[in-house]
C-alpha cells in the first residue's frame, strides 16, 4: 500500500524504511508464523479468535511469545489507526528471528523475534463482489502439502503453486484432496451442500483452523441451518448442490464450477443465499456498517 504505514520491531515506518537482515530465519528458512486479521469500519473483525491462533502457532513451533493478549490486541489496533482505519486486511508476521549463522537448529541462546505488520486494502465489499453474485470457478488438486496445516506458518510454497495451478486455469481457488478427503482450499476452507445440510471437515492437523469457517458454522447453528462437521470424500463433493469456501478477506464465496462442471445449477444456492444474508448482517452489527 503506497502511503502506508508498516510496523517492524517496535516501530511504524514507511515501508521503505523498515529494513530486514537476509540472516533473518524468516528469509531462510520460512520459520515463522503469521496472521490475517481483516478490519471493517476500522474495527477489528473477531480479534481475540485470530490472536488466540496466533498464541497457539507460536507455541506450536516454540517461538517465544513477545507480546501478551494485551499488547497484540493494541498493536493491531494502532496499526489499523496508522492506516486510515476503513475496510482492510492487517498482516502479522513473527519469525524465529536473526542468527549469526544459517543452521536449521534453533540459535542457542535465542535470538529476538521479528515482529513485522503490514495493512492491504480490501477493495470492494465482499458480498457486492463478482463472486459473490454469480459465483466462482474452483478446480480439485491433490493436496501436496506438510502434515501440520493447523499452524499458520509463513512456509507457503505449496499453497502458492497449488493456488497458481487453480489460476492458471480460469479458477479462483484449489480444492484439495489427500487420501480421497477434502481437507480446503489453498488458502481458504470449504462446505459442501447436500439438501440444504451444510459438511465442513473438522478440525484435525490437515487444516487451519480458519475463523470464518468456526463463524459459519457458529452462524449455521444460531440460525437454523443443519450443519454437521465430518470429514468430506471427493464423491461428496463431486454430487454436492453447492459449494463454498471461506476466508478472512472474502467471507464466504459460492463455487458455482469445479473442474469446469457446474456446481448444482450452476448459481449460487439457496442455503448460500441464507448464510450470507445473516453472514452480513453479523459483519454489520459487529462492525457498525451502516
Ligand atoms: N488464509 N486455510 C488456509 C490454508 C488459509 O490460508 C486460510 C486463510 C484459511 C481461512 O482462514 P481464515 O478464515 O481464518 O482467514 C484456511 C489467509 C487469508 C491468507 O493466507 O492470506
Amino acid at each position: 500500500m503506497a502511503n502506508g504505514k508498516v510496523y517492524l520491531n517496535g516501530e511504524f515506518l514507511d515501508p521503505e524504511r523498515a529494513r530486514i537482515s537476509p540472516m533473518d530465519r524468516g528469509f531462510l528458512f520460512a520459520d515463522g508464523v503469521y496472521e490475517v486479521i481483516p478490519a471493517f469500519n476500522g474495527v477489528l473483525f473477531r480479534l481475540d479468535a485470530h490472536l488466540q491462533r496466533l498464541e497457539r502457532s507460536l507455541a506450536e513451533v516454540s517461538i517465544a511469545n513477545p507480546h501478551d493478549r494485551a499488547g497484540w490486541r493494541r498493536l493491531c489496533e494502532e496499526m489499523v489507526a496508522a492506516n486510515g482505519g476503513g475496510n482492510l486486511s492487517v498482516y502479522l508476521q513473527i519469525t524465529r528471528g536473526v542468527a549469526d549463522k544459517r543452521d536449521h537448529a534453533f540459535p542457542d541462546p535465542p535470538v529476538a523475534p521479528t515482529v513485522f505488520l503490514t495493512s492491504a486494502p480490501i477493495p470492494v465489499p465482499a458480498a457486492d463482489s463478482l463472486h459473490q453474485t454469480r459465483g466462482a470457478a474452483a478446480i480439485t488438486l491433490a493436496d501436496t502439502r506438510w502434515a501440520r496445516c493447523d499452524i499458520k506458518s509463513i512456509s507457503l510454497l505449496p499453497n502458492i503453486l497449488l493456488r497458481q495451478q487453480a489460476v492458471a486455469s480460469g479458477a479462483v481457488e484449489a480444492v484439495l484432496l489427500r487420501e480421497g478427503l477434502v481437507t480446503e482450499g489453498a488458502a481458504s476452507n470449504v462446505f459442501t451442500v447436500h439438501n440444504g445440510e451444510v459438511s465442513t471437515p473438522p478440525h484435525s492437523a490437515r487444516i487451519l483452523g480458519g475463523i470464518t469457517r468456526d463463524l459459519v458454522v457458529e452462524l449455521c447453528r444460531e440460525h437454523g441451518i443443519a450443519v454437521v462437521e465430518r470429514e468430506i470424500p471427493e464423491a461428496r463433493l463431486h454430487d454436492a448442490d453447492e459449494i463454498w469456501v471461506s476466508s478472512s478477506t472474502k467471507d464466504v464465496v459460492p463455487i458455482t464450477r469445479l473442474n469446469d462442471r457446474p456446481v448444482g445449477d450452476g448459481r449460487p444456492g439457496a442455503t448460500w443465499k441464507t448464510l450470507s444474508r445473516h453472514y452480513i448482517q453479523f459483519k454489520r452489527r459487529l462492525c457498525g456498517l451502516d
